[in-house]
């Protein structure tokens, strides 16, 4: 398969682009800011998202077969400081790559999340009304509405832990999501630091964890079927924060007294309503990808070999 995709220097995209690499599919990737060095087995171009005619010329000089929109503009003050530019950057790059994939008569899935959940919707499945609470779960909520009115799939990812594979040495934070979490507590705890679980009632407290790898391995999926509407490619498990964080110590085999409870740290909180709990089930994706989601135990082991072997 030829994949096309914005934003595979970032996290989620950058094993979207080693999990089509493993898989021998031909590669190409927007880049933005960050150029990756030469001779990496993939093609790349700096395209801005924005950038209507940008877009339609490299998604049709590469003619792929999929189109993938995982690229974002994250950064939650920008979101707020700048509305109309948020816009673009969300809803009309979204619509300027499913318009590029309609012409080449690709398949279109656009990179998604939990958050378009108000956190009171524990254990919503992909048919589940989303209620979002802050502008990034508005955006993401309006960019899949163009996905989908496009004939394109939505690939909510949630609480994505793994390895960043473009850029290893990003910094690993905790923050009020559950992204990076159990990296961040691992390098922690192995550099002999405690590491204070943030519990609060205004943070994510239970979502239901994705290892970065397989969020690529089933969004190829969905692509090469063809298939078009929501997927929840997460895990099977809703966890919380100190749960999780218990789980990663054995199975990573770290002393669980290195780990604590503690208040967000100021300055760390988003300008903005967190939503609670955002776990997700999968049983639409789980019947069409025939995928039984993954138990959060596999995929922290998981992550165990591939942190071990990075
Ligand atoms: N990480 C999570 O836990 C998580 C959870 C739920 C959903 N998601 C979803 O996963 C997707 C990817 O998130 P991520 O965490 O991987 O983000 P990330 O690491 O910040 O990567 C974002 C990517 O987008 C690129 N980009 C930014 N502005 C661009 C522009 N104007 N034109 C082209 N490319 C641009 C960035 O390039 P530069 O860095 O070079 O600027 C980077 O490659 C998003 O759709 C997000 O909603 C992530």
């Amino acid at each position: 398969m030829r994949v096309w995709l914005t934003g595979g220097t970032g996290f989620v995209g950058s094993n979207i682009v080693h999990a089509a690499l493993a898989a021998d599919h031909d590669v190409f990737t927007t880049t933005h800011s960050f150029t990756p060095p030469p001779r990496v087995g993939y093609g790349s171009d700096r395209v801005d998202m924005t950038d209507a005619s940008a877009v339609s010329a490299s998604v049709g000089q590469f003619n792929p077969d999929l189109v993938v929109h995982c690229a974002i503009l994250n950064d939650f003050d920008r979101m707020y400081a700048d509305r109309p530019g948020s816009w673009d950057a969300f809803v009309e790059a979204t619509r300027h790559t499913a318009s590029a994939a309609e012409d080449a008569g690709a398949s279109f899935v656009l990179v998604s999340t939990d958050w378009v959940f108000d956190g009171t919707q524990g254990g919503a499945d992909e048919e589940t009304p989303p209620n979002p609470v802050n502008i990034y779960g508005v955006l993401k909520l309006a960019s899949e509405m163009v996905a989908l009115e496009r004939g394109g799939a939505v690939a909510r990812v949630s609480g994505v832990n793994g390895l960043h594979r473009a850029r290893p040495d990003t910094p690993r934070h905790q923050d009020p999501g559950y992204g990076y979490f159990v990296a961040s507590l691992v390098d922690a705890v192995r550099s002999g630091r405690k590491y204070r679980v943030w519990e609060a009632p205004n943070i994510n407290m239970r979502a239901t964890p994705s290892l970065a790898i397989q969020c690529g391995e089933l969004i190829l999926r969905i692509g090469a079927g063809r298939h078009t509407g929501i997927f929840h490619t997460c895990g099977a498990d809703a966890v919380g924060r100190m749960e999780l964080a218990h789980l990663a110590c054995e199975v990573f085999d770290l002393d669980p007294a290195m780990v604590e409870s503690g208040p967000v740290p100021p300055g760390q909180m988003l300008p903005a309503p967190v939503p609670y709990d955002t776990s997700l089930t999968t049983p639409r994706t789980a019947e069409l990808l025939d995928h039984p989601p993954t138990p959060v135990r596999e995929l922290l082991e998981r992550f165990r070999d591939e942190y071990e072997a990075a």
